[in-house]
């Protein structure tokens, strides 16, 4: 369903796509396979409980910084999946992503982590990466360095440099807003989120006391994003 559907997408006209697809579906004997689209659900919800997640993640993916909404755009596809399974097994417990990612049955959180995948990063928010000054702040401390004494090692050692993101199991943190980032290590510490492979996250962020969360928080947020790359 998903491969002919994408299939039209990219042979079909921009103009005429919408008005062919819609025949198409309603050709279909199921609702639930309308529910499937990941555009639809991105922009409507999938009508069994999940709302539009463009009205917090933005229409491009890119969050919301006010708001804590984090950037969805160019993210790993296997990274996101296992978001979206975690928040709805109750092993990344957030009230207002758990039940979202409930009403998604598990061929729409596939699709959901997919279509983000493929995104690119919003133009908003992509900058060309340059080489920082040096910088003494405790926030790059951290980030750069760690902290030994607590056996922390540097955040950049595994999310990559700038906090870019590596691979499936390392997300980025350059450019997530700073209130999530701070949000997250609240939550490894008291136990709310704890779905990070060997525990890594739970110990890096018991380290870290509230002064260096929010330095830390403050310097990957304001890390610049490559307008190509920035992922993998
Ligand atoms: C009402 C606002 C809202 C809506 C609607 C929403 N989200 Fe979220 N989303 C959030 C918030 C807030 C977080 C951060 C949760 C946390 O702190 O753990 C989040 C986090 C996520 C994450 C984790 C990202 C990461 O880097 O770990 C994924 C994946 C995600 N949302 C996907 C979706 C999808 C897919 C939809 C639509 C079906 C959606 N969201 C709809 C508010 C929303
Ligand atoms: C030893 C490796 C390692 C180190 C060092 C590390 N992290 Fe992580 N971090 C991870 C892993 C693995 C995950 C993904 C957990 C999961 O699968 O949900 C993660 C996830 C995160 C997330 C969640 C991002 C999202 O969008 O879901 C934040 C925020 C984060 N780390 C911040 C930090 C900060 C800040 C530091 C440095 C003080 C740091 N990390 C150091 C391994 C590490």
């Amino acid at each position: 369903m998903n491969t002919a559907l994408h299939t039209l997408r990219t042979i079909m006209h921009p103009a005429t796509r919408h008005a062919t697809l819609a025949m198409m579906l309603l050709a279909l004997p199921t609702a639930a396979a309308f529910a499937t689209d990941a555009a639809t659900i991105a922009q409507h919800g999938n009508g069994r409980g999940a709302p539009a997640c463009a009205s917090c993640h933005g229409a491009e993916g890119g969050g919301q910084a006010a708001a804590g909404f984090p950037r969805l755009a160019g993210l790993n596809a296997a990274y996101l999946r296992k978001q979206l399974d975690d928040f709805a097994n109750g092993t990344r417990a957030n009230p207002v992503m758990q039940p979202i990612a409930a009403a998604l049955n598990e061929s729409e959180r596939k699709t959901m982590a997919e279509y983000y995948h493929r995104m690119p990063v919003p133009a908003a928010l992509s900058k060309p990466v340059t080489r920082m000054p040096a910088d003494h702040s405790l926030g790059a401390r951290l980030a750069l360095r760690g902290l030994w004494g607590k056996q922390v090692p540097a955040c950049v050692a595994c999310h990559g440099p700038h906090g870019i993101g590596v691979g499936a199991h390392f997300p980025p943190l350059a450019g997530q807003p700073a209130a999530y980032i701070a949000a997250q290590l609240n939550d490894w510490k008291q136990g709310t989120r704890h779905n990070d492979p060997l525990a890594l996250m739970q110990h890096v962020s018991s380290a870290l006391d509230e002064q260096d969360i929010h330095a830390v928080a403050a310097w990957f947020a304001a890390q610049p994003l490559a307008a190509k790359g920035t992922t993998p």
